[in-house]
């Protein structure tokens, strides 16, 4: 890697699964990247030079679908292929063990499918990893910090224009671990600052995994003022239908993020001209472009660093450490039967 902006990067996919490749090779609807594959087929300055998996039959399809670089197994078959850039998308119990021999590579782009990890320790080791080896850079992929909308949402939301955060109701599904690690990130992102305390209420143990349960959670959030924002966490079974939807209320406005997060509807404090004194919400902005371009802009974001430009990445490392903290936090209160613990992110790291 060098500071050259014509020079093409050499990208690695380990797990060559759903959000790897597959999205990609069975989409009628080609407009948007699904995909790490279709994500560095798409870019100009990108070239996918070894499709891994478990499966050599998986790494096989995706590689005649792409038409590009080679099909393996071997960790020592990729390292040969001498990658820029690697995208780990595999489940993410195996995460440590490839950054493990990616160490041979001294200078790389990582960009890790969310969660960062499968539990906590294994987090702090992948964070230990990332002090010794200097030169790599790195992402996690929570999608919607890479979106046209929420870009745009986060530039509105750059002034505080809504106040304070004040409290929050969120659904999700499909796993705690999967999904709500989505929805932490999500919160965490719009209200900035991260919560202070979790309790796990019911849950819902779907068909996904039963090492990954979906749980109904109390969060607590402290804001600037230091007042308390509770944001509740309902659970919707997946096999009923995928559901991810939060409104979030500030002390000036509210917002409303529906349809998995492709709308994003933002409302603003008024006078109410019907009943005087009383102050009502009022639409000021609705986008539905929440999940544009993620992979693009991602893609993007990859090169860049990869050029060698120093950048404050969208989705880094740290972020999704911090959502470790909240997950180990949460399976904590789980084993104490719904005991609200206070999230320690100084004790942990
Ligand atoms: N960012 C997002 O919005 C998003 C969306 C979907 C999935 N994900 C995450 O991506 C990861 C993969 O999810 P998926 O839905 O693509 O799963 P998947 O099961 O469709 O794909 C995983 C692939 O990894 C391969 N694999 C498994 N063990 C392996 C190993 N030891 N070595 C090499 N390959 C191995 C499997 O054969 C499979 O092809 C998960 O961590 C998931 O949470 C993120």
């Amino acid at each position: 890697m060098g500071n050259n902006s014509k020079a093409t990067f050499r990208v690695a996919i380990i797990g060559c699964g759903k959000i790897g490749s597959y999205w990609d090779e069975v989409s009628s609807d080609r407009a948007q990247a699904k995909t790490h594959a279709g994500a560095f087929s798409k870019n100009p300055q990108t070239e996918v030079v070894c499709f891994l998996d478990i499966s050599a039959d998986r790494a096989r399809q995706a590689q005649s679908f792409w038409k590009t670089g080679i099909a393996t197994s071997s960790m020592e078959e990729l390292l040969a292929t001498k990658p820029d850039i690697v995208c780990l998308c595999t489940p993410e119990s195996e995460r440590l063990v490839y950054l493990k021999a990616l160490r041979a590579l001294p200078n790389l782009v990582i960009i890790s499918e969310k969660p960062l990890s499968v539990n906590f320790a294994e987090a702090k080791e992948i964070l230990q990893i990332a002090k010794e080896q200097k030169g790599w850079k790195w992402i996690v992929n929570f999608i919607r910090r890479y979106s046209d909308g929420f870009q745009e949402l986060n530039e509105f939301l750059r002034n505080d224009p809504l106040g304070e955060p004040v409290g929050a109701n969120a659904w999700y599904g499909k796993g705690m671990r999967n999904s709500g690690s989505h929805m932490f990130d999500l919160l965490s992102m719009i209200f900035k600052i991260e919560p202070v305390s979790v309790q796990a209420l019911s849950h819902v143990t779907d068909d996904l995994t039963d090492r990954d349960p979906s749980h109904e959670l109390r969060l607590e959030y402290k804001n600037k003022t230091g007042n308390v924002v509770p944001v509740h966490l309902s659970v919707c079974d997946h096999r009923n239908f995928m559901f991810f939807e939060t409104t979030m209320i500030f002390s000036k406005g509210r917002i409303r993020i529906s349809d998995l997060g492709h709308s994003i509807e933002v409302d603003q404090v008024v006078e109410d001209t019907r009943y005087p004194q009383y102050q009502t919400l009022n639409r000021i902005h609705h986008w539905n472009n929440g999940l544009k371009s993620f992979f693009e802009n991602m893609g993007n974001e990859a090169v860049r660093l990869a050029q060698g430009e120093k950048l404050d990445v969208k989705s880094s490392l740290s972020q999704a450490f911090s959502q470790m903290h909240i997950l180990e936090a949460a399976n904590e209160s789980v084993k104490l039967h719904g005991q609200k613990i206070t999230i320690n992110y100084n004790d942990r790291s």
